[in-house]
């Protein structure tokens, strides 16, 4: 199965033969969006362009396989980027069309969770999944990778990495901030300064009691640097980086893990950029063993965003005899689980 990623600012081609891993390239325009704090998605698309064919062929190279051996092609159709997931549907539906293969639009979220099984095998039963990115935050509860998935809960404003991005921006730290305010935060102290832990108090329950919500924190973070600065004091970077990121590991550890309590899952899957975050890790590891439940977290470079993972949800959409999709395969930005 040839695995297509281009939703956001990644660039990536997966070959997989069932849950087992043949290539994985993946080629990020993140350096062209520095400068802008942010992705741009008109850069993000252009620089899709210029990266498919090169990452196709590299991936057949690292493989070995190509693309006639192939068994189908899938890629991501949504959510994302409307410009940048065009390149990688229409890169699909080429290579489909030309080498005669059966095509699969996937979804991004559900490729999230699916890439485990190429790290710690398939995926049996009910499971929760945590996805945190610069793009999304949610809570899942998966019956079935390929067909049967609940948004239980996801940020009503902010991702989490976009969190991490815009502070480590106010802290004057490059872009993406994310890996920095770990780094820094490693040396500061995480009860310093008590930030809000949005939506978890017990009027939020009824509405808001998977979701989450980081911009309030974002501003509490922006008013509190603003008041050290007009008192004349220095900044305490470290312990400010610590107590956010504490503040956001918190809140996202602790309604995963009450997630699966509610729901009788045992087994907690953890994807996205933030995944990679020592603090969130930490929390998790500890939660979990507290409340008796398995976490799954692939290696770092299967957590972001590559092909690898929709190779592998694709694998298991044909393993479970799902039909292709059709060559008019739109791209949906607001793909729904
Ligand atoms: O999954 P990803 O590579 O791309 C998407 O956003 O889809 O995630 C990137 C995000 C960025 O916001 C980045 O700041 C964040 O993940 N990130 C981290 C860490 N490493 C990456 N956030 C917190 N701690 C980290 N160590
Ligand atoms: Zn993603």
């Amino acid at each position: 199965m040839l695995g297509i990623e281009s939703s956001c600012d990644e660039t990536g081609v997966g070959i997989v033969r069932g849950t087992e891993l043949l290539a994985h390239v993946v080629a990020s325009s993140v350096d062209e969006h520095v400068r802008f704090g942010g992705v741009v998605p008109e850069v993000a698309s252009r620089a899709h362009l210029e990266a498919m064919v090169p990452a196709l062929e590299q991936a057949y190279a690292d493989s070995g396989v190509r693309i006639q051996d192939v068994d189908a092609v899938a890629v991501t159709c949504g959510p994302g980027l409307t410009g940048a997931l065009l390149v990688g549907v229409a890169a699909a539906k080429a290579l489909a069309l030309a080498h005669d293969k059966p095509l699969y639009g996937l979804n991004h979220l559900a490729a999230h969770v699916a890439v485990d099984q190429l790290e710690h095998g398939r995926i049996e039963g009910r499971v929760a999944a945590l996805l945190v990115s610069g793009g999304h935050s949610e809570i899942l509860l998966v019956d079935d990778i390929t067909c049967d998935i609940t948004l239980l809960g996801q940020t009503i404003d902010d991702a989490a990495g976009e969190a991490f991005d815009k502070v480590a921006r106010l802290l004057g730290l490059p872009y993406p901030g994310g890996p920095h305010i770990d780094r820094i935060a490693a040396d500061g102290d995480p009860t310093a300064i008590a930030f809000p832990r949005a939506l978890t108090a017990a009027r939020d329950q009824a509405r808001h009691r998977w979701d989450f919500s980081f911009s309030g924190l974002k501003s509490a973070v922006s008013r509190h640097v603003q008041r050290e600065a007009l008192a004349g004091r220095e900044l305490p970077v470290a312990d400010v980086a610590a107590s956010f990121q504490d503040a956001v590991c918190d809140v996202l550890t602790r309604k995963a893990v009450e997630a699966c309590l509610e729901h009788d899952v045992s087994t907690l899957v953890i994807g996205g950029g933030v995944a990679a975050n020592s603090r969130l890790r930490h929390y998790a590891e500890q939660r979990a063993a507290e409340a008796g439940i398995e976490i799954r977290v692939p290696r770092m470079g299967l957590c972001t965003d590559n092909g690898a993972m929709v190779a592998a949800l694709g694998a298991e959409v044909v393993r479970r005899g799902h039909r292709p999709s059709s060559l008019d395969l739109p791209a949906d930005s607001g793909l729904p689980v």
